[in-house]
């Protein structure tokens, strides 16, 4: 569905619920992750995109401390959470969906929703295809914080509003993520990727010209970062950034502090497991900043290669990729045309995001769900993404 569509389907459920248009109506794009992939928790440096693809979210105040979120997608009609203002907290069960706008209505007030005064009313759907790993939970956190802050009068700078965001995922959803899914829905600009720095929380928009467009492929492998694994990674990162402080003489306090060379010098002692999972970043962080010169020099094939060499470092030290989106890589390696390609996002499933001519989009989509197809037995989704604009009222 159009964007267009979503938001005309949206208000006409909100006025037919509650008899009358939504005051606010706040959108906000997924992402992809073009390169540098697992550096925001490391404070390092990543490229993404935001999206022609959210999440709109429609609300009034209500007239007395209830809270109603009603989500659109879930089920043939939409599925219903009401609370009161004294009673936000994270759901344990059943509408589990409700967490994301919950958690950041939530931290919109600082862990005191009760200060709200009153409560809202919603109605949230999109387009963003879920279980892709195109942040689809970051989408509808960042809409939700753009909507009730104009509701409540709220005034916050982007950076605020991303890690109120981010805290709703920590405590209500239950991922250790870090700032890139929402920063890249909130930085994305039309025809540009976000380039973000997580120390300093900085973030510019880069072009990369004409030339090149972005393919998303999504396989078919189930993709969940509130299980283990995304925190596991997390924890190993963390715990082989105090080793490093330990052993070299400069301050440490993320692995965006180790170069590769000294990963090589200064690994000794460090459980095996850990050194494997700590290079990853580190090399991310490497290969973003040469991504930068070489976009600078407009070369888009020297950062296609970049994106092969994250994906490799993906499969064999982090060990987040899986069969099927290691499938995809290697088909699109044969590909004419195909200038990167690398999973994006948390990994364990999801999708891949390929650099690629756009005059071979066809092709190549036809030819990369071949192979998957003789490999795994179904096809993969294709879809060419264009890189627009942030999350903004409607
Ligand atoms: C997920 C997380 C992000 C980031 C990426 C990996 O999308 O939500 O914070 O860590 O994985 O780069």
């Amino acid at each position: 569905m159009q964007n267009q569509e979503v938001y005309d389907e949206l208000i006409a459920k909100f006025e037919k619920l509650f008899g009358s248009k939504p005051a606010v109506v706040a959108y906000a794009p997924g992402r992809i992750e073009v390169l540098g992939n697992h550096t925001d928790y490391n404070e390092g440096f990543v490229f993404s995109a935001a999206i022609d693809k959210g999440t709109f979210f429609a609300a009034s105040p209500a007239d007395d401390d209830t809270v109603t979120l009603v989500a659109r997608d879930i089920g043939p009609d939409g599925e219903t959470y009401t609370c009161k203002l004294s009673d936000v907290k994270k759901v344990e069960s059943g509408a589990t969906w409700a967490n994301y706008p919950l958690g950041t209505f939530n931290w919109l007030f600082d862990g005191e929703p009760s200060k709200a005064g009153r409560g809202f009313k919603a109605v949230f759907g999109g387009n963003i295809p879920l279980g892709a790993g195109l942040s689809s939970s970051a989408a509808l956190e960042m809409s939700t914080v753009l909507a009730l802050s104009k509701i409540y009068g709220i005034k916050k700078d982007k950076v605020a509003l991303a890690k109120i965001g981010q805290k709703a995922e920590h405590t209500f959803a239950g991922c250790p993520c870090g700032l890139l899914d929402q920063a890249s829905s909130l930085y994305g600009k039309a025809g540009a990727l976000v380039k973000s720095d997580f120390r300093s929380c900085t973030f510019e928009n880069v072009s990369m010209g004409d030339s090149v467009a972005f393919m998303m492929v999504k396989s078919n492998a189930k993709h969940a970062l509130v299980d283990g694994a995304y925190a596991s990674r997390r924890q190993a990162c963390e715990d082989a950034a105090r080793h490093f402080a330990s052993v070299l003489r400069h301050p440490v306090t993320h692995l965006r502090d180790v170069s590769t060379a000294e990963w090589v010098l200064y690994r000794g002692g460090l459980d095996e497991t850990k050194a494997r999972r700590a290079i990853h970043p580190i090399g991310e962080d490497e290969r973003v900043l040469k991504g930068a010169e070489l976009l600078e020099k407009g070369d888009v094939a020297g950062f296609g290669a970049l994106m092969f060499d994250s994906h490799e470092s993906s499969r064999n030290w982090f060990e987040n990729s899986c069969e099927e989106l290691d499938t995809i890589v290697d088909a699109a390696k044969t590909i004419p045309g195909v200038l990167g390609a690398r999973l994006s996002g948390g990994g364990f499933g999801g999708s891949c995001c390929l650099l690629v001519r756009p005059e071979a989009a066809d092709e190549i989509s036809a030819k990369i769900k071949a192979k998957y197809k003789a490999v795994h037995g179904d096809e993969p989704t294709c879809a060419v993404i264009k890189p627009s604009e942030g999350a903004h009222l409607v």
